[in-house]
């Protein structure tokens, strides 16, 4: 099982399979953190595949996600990426929605059919539960418990990296559209960064001892220790890549939400990537960085230097990404295989031990893929 058939990257139908056994199967998907609507009456719209979500912070305090699509006609109710409200109104009819999704009028309601009862068209809400401010939602009908679907490996590396309780300050957002299935951009590997980023090298920066484990549900952790880059003379201010944080035995973590979300502390960056499927050729991600609450200026001006200048489509250790995303989408138009070598030690199980840098943490991944589709292994492989 090191070995995924290039035909899955990139199939129009497929994706659509996928949509529906996936995205709105029996998942949880990450779309977004409390700390992006932290004011009564902020929203933030967001799409699970292509299902319109609207999450808005209510009166009561209370974060909530609803289908946005107004009760009335099915327009789409907001189509700002965010903002604040003091309720939602729909254009076309002008039916307005309170912040916490109740309909509160609805003109020349009079003539309505009989059996019109105001109190029934509120916005729909998604089924939605949060872990430290994170918000999951799932359409699907069995999804199980956050907890359980999560996996207990995931909780410890997940609530570190969520700055221990969660609390934290959106910073700002970088955008991209990379030109890959979801597949192709999730298959991301700890291989793959100091060899593809010339990042790494230039800089003079080794990564520590760590470790890389599977949870359940095709989920993933990482962490590592944070060895100081020595500075080379390459940075003008080395103070960019400094370490301000307390814990360097913890200084890089990774967190990966099957199936798209992505997750990272690293130095003194919270960066949560936000991920919408688009198409069989598309994947939206929205890099969110963030910061603690607590944090003094310094600390939060440093945070911002260092993400934007570090990670993300033009970051100094990433940038090399939405190339290699694309690359991987045409190259795997030919027949064959794809290959995972990297800490493959049985061709019939999932690796129990993983290095660090192995790419075997994928396969976890991909064998809850198969599960999820249906699909048969082919020669034990
Ligand atoms: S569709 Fe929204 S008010 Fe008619
Ligand atoms: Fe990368």
């Amino acid at each position: 099982m090191n070995q995924i058939p290039k035909e899955v990257f990139g199939d129009k139908d497929l994706f659509e399979k996928e949509l529906e056994n996936i995205f709105y199967g029996d998942c949880w998907h990450v779309v977004g953190h409390v700390a992006e609507v932290p004011n009564v009456g902020d929203f933030k719209t967001f799409d699970l595949g292509r299902v319109p979500l609207l999450i808005s912070r209510g009166k009561d305090g209370q974060v909530r996600v609803f289908y946005n699509s107004c009760t009335h006609r099915g327009n789409q109710v907001e189509v700002s990426a965010s903002g604040n409200r003091k309720e939602f109104e729909c254009p076309y009819h002008r039916w307005l929605f309170s912040l916490e999704g109740a309909l509160t009028a609805c003109p020349g309601s009079k003539e309505f059919a009989p059996d019109f009862k105001q109190e029934n068209f509120g916005l729909l809400e998604v089924k939605s539960a949060q872990f430290l401010g994170l918000i999951l939602v799932t359409m699907g009908k069995n999804t199980p418990p956050l907890a359980e679907w999560m996996g207990e490996e995931v909780t410890s590396t997940l609530s570190a990296l969520l700055g221990g309780d969660g609390r934290l300050k959106l910073l700002g957002y970088q955008k991209v559209s990379y030109n890959v299935d979801w597949k192709g951009y999730n298959d991301n590997d700890g291989y793959h960064a100091p060899m593809l980023h010339a990042g790494f090298r230039m800089l003079n920066w080794q990564g520590g001892k760590g470790f890389q484990r599977m949870a359940a549900n095709g989920n993933l952790v990482f962490e590592a220790e944070l060895k100081p880059a020595q500075d080379n003379g390459f940075l003008k201010d080395p103070s960019l890549i400094a370490f301000k944080g307390s814990d360097p035995a913890r200084g890089s973590m990774i967190v990966q939400l099957y199936p798209t979300t992505v997750m990272v502390k690293h130095l003194d960056m919270i960066n949560l990537r936000f991920a919408i499927a688009r198409s069989e050729e598309e994947t939206e991600v929205h890099y969110a960085y963030f910061a603690h609450e607590d944090d003094d200026e310094e600390l939060l001006q440093h945070r911002i230097r260092q993400s934007s200048n570090l990670l993300g489509p033009c970051g100094m250790i990433s940038m090399e990404d939405a190339a290699i995303f694309r690359r991987i989408f045409i190259g795997n138009k030919t027949p064959g295989v794809a290959e995972f070598q990297k800490g493959v030690t049985s061709f019939t199980e999932l690796p129990a031990d993983l290095k660090q840098n192995d790419e075997t943490g994928n396969l976890g991944r991909w064998e809850h893929y198969r599960k999820l589709m249906g699909f048969k292994r082919e020669g034990g492989k």
